[in-house]
């Protein structure tokens, strides 16, 4: 007795200086709960279908539809808690949902990278890394009681306009890659551990929304026109991808309306695009007050109650808001929708609850139950931050070279410009609180003395008062480093840009630092968006510049790390970055992604832009330099078709043949290419390929197939394997929107070296009807 009494008090005592790590008590299913103890809907044994039905069986109208909205109200009698679906964890647990609080044992968590640099490091297993990390994160917060399960990242819109305020938050312009990035991150967010969710992820904003503010039209009203053939191609492939390849638990439609129909009220996008077509296990939510948008600002419906059966119908299960939790039940009185609707619903919300364990009772027993504050902001996962810094740091120019700096020559830095001694600006938005930071002037302290002048009062710059400190410390320095750029004022949520110059006298600034200097001149830009740097690219006395995106809460000293050599930058752009005169004449709102000449009209990305550019999408130097050579590639592909079992006809046009009358499985192009690091340093190449498609089928005029990093040491060769999936990624969209593989030559480019390939028909074999 006594013994058993001392073991309990000191597991008291464990309890109570682990704090919260073990203080959550069970959201349903109490062991202690006599109620529910029983009851089929707890029983962790029965599917998860079962027991989502057993549990709705038992739920009156009135519970349900206070289930349909992000503050899900508890249902006493069930033993079940009041839920906040909403949490966000875009790059890092962050504070943006009201799920997450930030409080005396989670004061802080890991700060990635905003994605936009993240994506830049073309890192497939990184991305996934951070992934895991984050949902480490994630579930001791949870486990401590501030955060929920349910993260409503991440953003894989298209970066289609270069003045989207929210073009950092994705992974950039490229369709393909931005699938890449939701498949990869969605999974490390989730585990992989079968239909058991570590947490919930989510894929938004469904769909062609990619405009906040401009020019008066905001995302509350925006219509987007879109073709078939770009929302097949462009716009819904990375949603396609997050749910078909990364499984994700939710998708969230959009504030705005597409060809007429707010996205969050039409069945043929909810219902049988993404649940049918695509096969989501999970739930699709509204973005915030969605519902209402449509309802109050669009004017969609005539009265609030079928604005509500409108949107369950269309096969919205959880709305961001309170709107269902309101007209919900009216709409079911007035016979507008039926109860089975609302199951519907509820059956899909509730099945990734469960899948979540959060119907499996005591949570320090199950898995991840034993996370806690000591799992957050570890060394691992700080330095996995300052690693994907690293990683995703673009060199733009590098003249003569001049660029790694010198131990040795350069000893005094003159660290200058508005964004040199930042901290938050490096997080972006959709941040949390960091767990600490090192700004690029701390950063370059560890390597040199530094002179630091901010030269502008802020990004704004708009006057000179502050040049001449900078112009004296330019003048003093062996080496000049200006940290310029953009942050949270001149382009977020709610905020495109107007241009995409410098702001205010900062380009000024930069070029009479610049005659000042007396050593070498580097420019650093912070932006999630690209900048018309042009006069620093074309000014002999700007002799580097790189591109740090918004490098997380380590960002300084990945960028000093580069700026020495420490680390050799192998960042490429994820987005093309234009000449200021791309968006002199172009309307924000025209979504057309080909051009037209008879309208003037330049297209967009690199997929279907061919104009000048300031520096083009996959740019990206490095201190050593690699040549590819191809070893082996096939000069034919022989794509089998069947599936004319229906009419018996067999014939397909000589062009090209659609996606589903091929047969796909295991059907690839296998390239090997040799790379040689033939520089003096050690350095990691991002091969990246790119298909030009035969001519004639109003296809881009090359896309992105595939793309490998490899790390060689300086003077070694490697050879890489590069699998192109022939059905995926070699085929286009027609204007009716349907996926096609065009017969004939096409173009394979990697790098300086292309490879021509031509795919043909054969009939594999038929299926008698
Ligand atoms: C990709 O990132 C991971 C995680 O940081 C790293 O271990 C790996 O070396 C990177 N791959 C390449 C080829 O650099
Ligand atoms: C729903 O009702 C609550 C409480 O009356 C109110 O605060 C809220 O504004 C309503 N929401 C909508 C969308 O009507
Ligand atoms: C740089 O920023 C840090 C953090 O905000 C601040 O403590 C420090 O005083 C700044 N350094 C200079 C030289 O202004
Ligand atoms: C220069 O700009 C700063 C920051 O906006 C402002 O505080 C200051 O008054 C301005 N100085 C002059 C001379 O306009
Ligand atoms: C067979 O397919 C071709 C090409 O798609 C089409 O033109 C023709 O009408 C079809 N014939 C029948 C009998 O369906």
């Amino acid at each position: 007795m006594a013994s058993a009494t001392v073991h309990t008090s000191l597991t008291f005592f464990f309890l109570l200086i682990l704090g919260k790590a073990l203080a959550r008590d069970p959201f349903a299913c109490d062991p202690r709960d006599a109620r529910t103890a029983g009851l089929p809907f707890c029983r962790t044994t029965l599917p998860i279908s079962e027991r989502v039905k057993d549990l709705v069986g038992r739920l009156t109208t009135n519970e349900k539809v206070r289930l349909l909205v992000n503050k899900a109200a508890a249902v006493p009698h069930l033993g079940i808690k009041e839920y906040e679906w909403w949490s966000e964890a875009l790059h890092g647990v962050s504070f943006t949902g009201p799920g997450v609080i930030f409080d005396d044992d989670f004061s802080g968590a890991t700060s990635f990278p905003q994605v936009i640099t993240t994506a830049a490091s073309f890192n497939v297993t990184l991305w996934e890394a951070i992934g895991q990390v984050v949902s480490d994160e994630a579930r001791a917060m949870y486990n401590g009681g501030a955060a929920g399960l349910t993260y409503w990242s991440p953003n894989v819109n298209i970066f289609r306009d270069p003045r989207w305020g929210r073009g950092q938050e994705t992974p950039g312009e490229d369709p393909m890659m931005a699938g890449v990035y939701a498949a990869s991150y969605v999974k490390g967010l989730q585990g992989n551990n079968g239909d058991r969710l570590k947490v919930a992820a989510c894929c938004k904003h469904l769909t062609a929304y990619d405009l906040d503010d401009w020019n008066g039209v905001d995302r509350y009203h925006f219509n987007a026109k879109v073709t078939k053939q770009d929302m097949e191609d462009t716009f819904n492939v990375p949603f396609k991808m997050c749910v078909t390849e990364g499984n994700v638990a939710s998708v969230m439609c959009s504030y705005n309306k597409v060809n007429g129909v707010p996205t969050c009220a039409d069945p043929n996008l909810l219902k049988k695009t993404v649940r049918s077509q695509w096969g989501l296990n999970g739930y699709i939510v509204s973005d915030c007050d969605s519902v209402d948008v449509f309802y109050n600002a669009q004017h969609y419906t005539s009265t609030p109650e079928e604005a509500a059966a409108v949107a369950i119908k269309a096969g919205l299960d959880l709305d961001c808001g309170t709107f269902l939790a309101n007209y919900t039940e009216k709409a079911l009185n007035r016979g507008l929708l039926s109860e089975a609707d609302i199951d519907g619903a509820l059956f899909n919300t509730l099945a990734v609850q469960m899948r979540l364990g959060m119907y499996d009772g005591e949570p320090s027993t199950q898995p991840f139950g034993n996370l806690g504050p000591r799992d957050v902001c570890t060394p691992a996962h700080q330095e996995l931050a300052l690693e994907a810094a690293r990683q995703g740091i673009v060199l733009l120019k590098n003249d003569r070279p001049s660029l790694p700096l010198s131990n040795l020559r350069h000893r005094t830095i003159a660290v200058i410009g508005p964004n040199a001694n930042v901290t938050d600006t490096m997080i972006g938005n959709y941040a949390g609180f960091p767990c600490q930071y090192t700004s690029p002037l701390q950063g370059i302290r560890n390597y040199a003395k530094t002179i630091y002048q901010p030269g502008c009062a802020d990004v704004a710059c708009s006057n000179d008062t502050l040049f001449g400190g900078a112009i004296n410390a330019a003048h003093q320095a062996d080496a000049t480093v200006l940290v310029m750029g953009l942050d949270q004022s001149i382009e977020a949520e709610f905020i495109d840009r107007i241009g995409l110059l410098l702001p205010g006298r900062q380009q000024d600034l930069v070029s009479r630092v610049a005659m000042a200097s007396k050593g070498p001149t580097i420019l650093v830009l912070m932006s999630g968006g690209p900048i018309d740097v042009s006069f620093a690219k074309n000014d002999p006395r700007i002799s580097a510049i790189i591109w740090a995106g918004y490098p997380g809460q380590a960002g300084g000293a990945a960028i000093a790390d580069v700026l020495y050599g420490t680390t050799n930058p192998e960042g490429k752009l994820p987005m093309t970055w234009y000449p200021q005169d791309y968006v002199s004449n172009l309307p924000m709102t025209e979504m057309s992604m080909r051009p037209s000449s008879i309208k003037g009209y330049p297209g967009r990305t690199y997929r279907f832009y061919k104009g000048p550019v300031v520096y083009p999408f996959g740019h990206g130097l490095s201190y050593t330099n690699f040549v590819n050579t191809i070893a082996s590639a096939p000069n034919v592909v022989h794509v089998p078709i069947f599936g004319c079992h229906r009419s018996g006809n067999c014939t397909f046009s000589d062009q090209s043949i659609k996606v589903s009358h091929a047969k796909c499985d295991k059907l690839s192009l296998v390239l090997h290419v040799d790379v040689k690091n033939v520089g003096s340093k050690d350095g990691t190449h991002t091969l990246l390929v790119f298909s030009e498609p035969p001519a004639g089928h109003l296809a881009p005029h090359k896309q992105l197939v595939a793309f490998e990093k490899v790390h060689i040491p300086a003077g070694a060769r490697q050879r890489v394997r590069i699998h192109i999936h022939v059905c995926k990624f070699l085929s286009i969209i027609d204007t009716a929107g349907v996926r096609r593989i065009p017969l004939g030559v096409h173009n394979l480019h990697i790098g300086d070296v292309t490879h021509t390939v031509s795919l043909q028909a054969v009939a594999h074999r038929l299926i008698k009807s």
